[in-house]
């Protein structure tokens, strides 16, 4: 199969080298030329756990191409993905004008009949308006099926995901478009679920908000553990045991952040919202994640008076561990308020400093060791759950910290581990431990 994938984001360059690892020859196209150069030689520009290693052994092997030109990319393709970013506008529906640009050069370029697929997320209906747009635009007498094939991939694990997920959904209104697209993907060796066009594309927010759902669930009952002695860990174990609660997601936190769950929420409460229908457990679940990201900094006004001229240590930038990404992720919040209140903020992530860089304060201090950022601290904070920060020794913190006060937002550690060391930890949900005798207290 030739495919054309449009749109080097985070899911189109995913989906496209995956597609080429089983097999099909695959071209993606984007329009920054900076970026198509890294990519021919292998550079994703964006981390991910083996994407690049995968680049380049379908680049070697010529199946994984890339170009700026829609011309050459959609040349003898027979199907074209669209994977181009959906931004959040200000009324937080979806914005669509990176899809309607790719629809109107499709109708432009396409010589021959074709499949146009889409992966990027969008509301309801939308499938249906794309191929009117290409059919009004169409220069060429040929024929354009349209399928909704939306992406469940977790950043930091979509190799695997692409591989392991637990179904692929196709959405069409003809079964010969269904096909192609079963045929495309029975490589995978994933269960395919087939439907129409409009339930495909409602699955992907039912699935992204149902998450987003337990996430702010489980927060709240954290929230209320801690009023009443009881630890939120145990308590999700012994819910998720059910199995008809499941035990994933039901990790309580500072809150869900990243490219989708926000996004994804607050446009289904738009779309439900245009057919007059008020999404009002949703609309709970994204006012709880507001707060939930603030609650570190509720639980630091509680130990200190005040944060002027503290040394502040962050541990960890990134909206989730094994990324990069910084979007909507709670240390925006936490760090932003920090600063306005006066602390001296030194901060630490594995690869997310980059893109932090680029949104946050520029009083922010960055350094490069989690112990420099440690060091002669007041307090430190745990935003994103590093496999190198839940490694540490406790121990470090009080040999390098000038007093050793954790608050832990992502319950990295055992509280039967941190009972054995001279440090004071607040996590989410458990009790606080206070092994520390603090003559200087606040
Ligand atoms: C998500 C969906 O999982 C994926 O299927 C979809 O297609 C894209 O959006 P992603 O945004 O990469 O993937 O991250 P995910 O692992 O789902 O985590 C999202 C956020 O929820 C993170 O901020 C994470 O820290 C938070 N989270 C997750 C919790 O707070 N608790 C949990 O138990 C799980």
């Amino acid at each position: 199969m030739k495919i054309a994938v449009v749109g080097t984001g985070y899911v189109g360059l995913v989906t496209g080298t995956c597609l080429s690892e089983i097999g099909h020859v695959v071209t993606c196209i984007d329009i920054d030329q900076m970026k198509v150069n890294k990519m021919r030689d292998g550079i994703s520009p964006i981390y991910e756990p083996g994407l690049d290693e995968l680049m380049k052994k379908n680049i070697r092997e010529n199946r994984l191409f890339f170009t700026t030109n829609h011309h050459d990319g959609f040349g003898g393709a027979d199907v074209i993905y669209i994977a181009v970013g959906t931004p959040e506008n200000k009324d937080g529906s979806a914005n669509l004008s990176y899809v309607e640009q790719v629809a109107k050069d499709i109708a432009t370029h396409i010589k021959r009949d074709v499949v146009v697929v889409t992966k990027s997320t969008v509301p309801v209906g939308t499938n249906d308006w794309i191929k009117e747009v290409i059919q009004n635009h169409l220069v060429h007498n040929v024929k354009v099926d349209i399928v909704s094939n939306p992406e469940f991939l977790r950043e930091g694990a979509a190799i695997f995901d692409s591989f392991n997920g637990d179904r692929i959904v196709i959405g069409a209104d003809n079964e010969a478009a269904a096909n192609v697209l079963y045929e495309i993907n029975k490589p995978f060796g994933i269960s395919i679920f087939k439907t129409d066009i409009r339930s495909a594309e409602m699955i992907k927010y039912a699935a992204n908000a149902f998450l987003a759902t337990k996430i702010s669930f489980i927060n709240e009952i954290s929230n209320i553990c801690e009023k009443v002695d009881a630890n939120v860990e145990d308590v999700a174990n012994g819910m998720g045991q059910d199995s008809r609660i499941g035990s994933l997601f039901l990790n309580a936190g500072i809150g869900y952040g990243g490219s989708c769950f926000p996004k994804d929420t607050k446009a289904l409460i738009q779309i439900a919202g245009n057919v007059e229908y008020d999404f009002d457990l949703l609309k709970g679940v994204v006012r709880v994640n507001q707060k939930q990201q603030e609650i570190l900094l509720s639980k630091m006004e509680d130990r200190f008076d005040n944060f002027k001229d503290k040394k502040i240590a962050i541990l960890g930038l990134a909206f989730k561990p094994n990324t990069d990404d910084m979007r909507e992720a709670a240390s925006i919040v936490i760090i932003k308020q920090l600063i306005e209140k006066g602390a001296n903020v030194f901060a630490y992530d594995p690869v997310a400093m980059g893109n932090a860089k680029k949104i946050l304060d520029s009083k922010v201090n960055y350094t490069p060791s989690t112990f420099e950022a440690l060091k002669d601290a007041d307090a430190a904070l745990i935003l994103t759950e590093w496999n190198e920060f839940k490694d540490l020794n406790l121990s470090e913190f009080e040999k390098y910290m000038k007093f050793p006060v954790i608050f832990d937002g992502r319950n990295c550690f055992d509280l039967k581990i941190v009972k054995n060391y001279n440090v004071e930890y607040h996590s989410m949900g458990r009790k606080s431990i206070k092994n520390i005798k603090l003559s200087y207290v606040k």
